[in-house]
């Protein structure tokens, strides 16, 4: 097929990265001859029809920026039969041949069964909570590990003064990865993660131990949705988005409470938040969001449609977006034992 024109949109939460791949694959459809079209707000835009065009000028200086030019949403729209019609005629009155969604679980999900509806789509996976199957990170990942270490590293010092026990909540929804990767690099006295069940009596065993041999502060990372032992996921609010995901937080402060409790130990709460979300990417992600953007344009020039590119090992490869929109990756146990050596 000859392709000559294509569709670029971001869905889902931000996260660093996404513009850096916008850049790449605009930059590389300029070198290839082809037109590219911005989708705004992710399928929100395909269903609204709100698109502009993209030269080389509108992703100029865009490499270090956080965010996403294009805008993003969280829109289903599978949620309304009447928006996947609008998708594929806005698809078809765009005049696109390909269009290459930047996202996670739920906007490549979409893409996938647009796919099998016949949408020549390529993905590329982005999410800071690193739970796309099929790729051993997605963008935003490296960058949202950053800023949690080094806020685990400045919580370290004021803990230390003030002999007390910090308690980091940090985001990545059923999946602990950001929570294990900073907890392993800020040096955690504990890590609670969602695959890893545990009791507060665990937490205070380990915690009372460490401060009897003289070290009087910790520090305890714990990822929004882990869940102590046969209790519920802590939830903000009670609505859930458009992909049916409910809103977690507040494990932090629950846990908090409770060790302040039972130990008598002065305890403070630090919810990360957006904060991981935000600003500029690091140069791990720069350079993944260049290599991902540069390959997804490829595999549109090849005509291999219904693929995610993907990161293994340290190539780039592309593996079936309905394998990889499939069920979440989680922390392997093997990781956790790593991290519980240097618990307490
Ligand atoms: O999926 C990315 C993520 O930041 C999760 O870690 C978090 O639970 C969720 O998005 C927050 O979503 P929102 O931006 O809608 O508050």
């Amino acid at each position: 097929m000859n392709v000559r024109r294509i569709g670029v949109l971001t869905g889902g939460g931000d996260c660093p990265g996404l513009n850096p791949a916008i850049r790449a694959i605009v930059k590389k459809a300029i070198k290839e001859n082809l037109s590219a079209v911005g989708i705004r707000n992710g399928w929100k835009g395909l269903i609204e029809n709100e698109t502009f065009e993209l030269d080389s000028r509108s992703v100029s200086g865009i490499l270090p920026k956080g965010g996403t030019i294009l805008g993003t949403s969280r829109t289903n729209p599978y949620k309304d039969r009447g928006n996947v019609e609008k998708v594929k005629k806005n698809f078809a009155s765009l005049k696109l041949d390909a269009l290459i969604a930047i996202g996670g679980e739920d906007t490549l999900g979409v893409a996938s069964k647009l796919c099998n509806e016949g949408l020549n789509i390529v993905g590329v996976p982005k999410t800071i909570d690193n739970d796309l199957s099929c790729t051993d990170f997605t963008l935003g990942f490296d960058t949202a590990v950053n800023i949690a270490t080094e806020a685990i590293d400045r919580l370290h010092t004021t803990a230390e003064s003030h002999h007390r026990i910090m308690v980091v909540e940090i985001m990545g929804r059923h999946a602990g990865w950001i929570a294990i990767y900073a907890g392993i690099a800020g040096g955690a006295d504990f890590i609670l993660i969602p695959e890893v069940s545990i009791t507060l009596d665990e937490v205070c065993t380990t915690i009372k131990k460490r401060h009897e041999t003289g070290k009087d502060f910790s520090i305890i990372v714990v990822a929004e949705g882990a869940k102590l032992k046969d209790q519920d996921l802590v939830l903000q609010t009670e609505n859930k988005d458009a992909f049916d995901h409910v809103v977690l937080g507040g494990i932090g402060n629950l846990i908090s409470r409770e060790i302040e409790q039972r130990l008598g130990y002065e305890t403070r709460v630090t919810v990360l938040g957006h904060v991981q979300r935000g600003g500029t990417p690091s140069a791990f992600d720069r350079v993944l969001a260049t290599r991902l953007g540069v390959k997804a344009v490829e595999l549109v020039l090849k005509g291999e449609f219904g693929k995610m590119v993907a990161f293994k090992g340290k190539d780039i490869v592309n593996v079936p977006l309905q394998d990889a929109a499939g069920a979440i990756k989680t922390v392997d146990q093997d990781l956790y034992e790593i991290a519980k050596t240097f618990f307490g």
